[in-house]
């Protein structure tokens, strides 16, 4: 009998963000006709400032999947020149506005503009990106409020990679408040031991071959490669870089897929791994900020009732 024994190692497994995302969109569908039969319409207001390629990219591709999942949408467009004053002021106009469950403003703002002011101005009820200072300090303290969409779906990719995640080390690379922050949090809450590593740590990729899972959010095109992953990582890649080669212009992620997969158990490809995710879970959140307002103004009718009566 002969043995064949392959020297080729075993490559990881991708994650697939799409098919995940796909399961995702059909939840949000499901839920948006449960909605309608209650006459609960929810609807997203996106918000864009200039004209940034990749930010028109990224909020027509939210507004397409809103389309398909049956939720209204409106567009605001203001001028790269546009003043401070007037995001402030169509804030207040769409906070303002019941038949407007979310807002979302793409960032980055042109530079003029204060950034914390305007996240700081939509009202946190409405805030479907989950960066209001009272949401953050919510998912900090454990607290039922509107996620980051970003970190809320690399936390479903890995549920459904990993099953129970309770016990292991995760390594976040980067610390934004998008991305890094809360998805340290989010790890926590799921019971992971969490480092997180930046520009500053000493030896980042000694403190990276630690982890059972490695999520890259630093927008350093292939950063990461095999040389910082523990063999049988779960390698979650937030990056998303456009490069011009040779070959042409395409994205790759912050992690070196090509070197990363030889040694990791599963991997995110760049595109179709956290990208998907992250829209989908902003049509979820739309939909839970409707049904938050739609409780809030059911008590608040109830409690006038009960002042009318007593
Ligand atoms: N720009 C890059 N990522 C995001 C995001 O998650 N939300 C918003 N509003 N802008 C972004």
């Amino acid at each position: 009998m002969t043995l064949l024994i392959s020297t080729t190692p075993a490559l990881a497994r991708d994650i697939d963000g799409k098919a995940i995302s796909a399961q995702v969109l059909d939840e949000v569908r499901e839920e948006v006709l449960n909605l309608a039969r209650q006459h609960i319409y929810p609807a997203l207001a996106v918000l864009l400032v200039g004209d940034d390629p990749a930010s028109e990219v990224y909020v027509r591709n939210k507004l397409l999947r809103a389309k398909d999942v049956g939720i209204r949408s409106l567009e605001y467009r203001l001028a790269e020149n546009a003043s401070q004053h007037q995001v402030l002021e169509l804030i207040a106009q769409l906070n303002a506005d019941v038949t407007v469950n979310g807002i979302l403003v793409q960032l980055p703002l042109p530079g003029r503009i204060d950034e914390a002011a305007v996240i700081h101005a939509i009202d946190p009820i409405k805030d479907v990106d989950g960066f209001h200072r009272e949401n953050v300090g919510g998912l900090v303290q454990g607290m039922e409020v509107l996620t980051p969409c970003t970190p809320s779906g690399c936390m479903r990719l890995l549920q459904e990679t990993c099953g129970d995640v309770s016990g292991l080390h995760a390594v976040v690379i980067g610390r934004s408040n998008i991305v890094g922050k809360p998805m340290a949090t989010l790890l926590l809450q799921a019971h992971c031991s969490v480092s997180v590593v930046h520009s500053r740590s000493v030896d980042a990729p000694a403190l990276c071959r630690l982890a059972d899972i490695v999520v890259a959010a630093v927008g350093r095109p292939g950063l990461i490669d095999a040389s910082w992953l523990k063999p049988g990582a779960v390698v979650i890649d937030v990056g998303i870089n456009r490069i011009t080669d040779e070959s042409g212009s395409h994205l790759v992620g912050d992690v070196d897929y090509a070197s990363a997969r030889t040694v990791a158990s599963a991997i995110t490809p760049v595109p179709g791994g956290v990208g998907p995710m992250t829209i989908a879970y902003l049509l979820k959140n739309t939909l839970i900020a409707s049904q938050m307002q739609h409780e809030a103004q059911v008590h608040e009718h109830t409690s006038a009732s009960h002042l009318m009566v007593s």
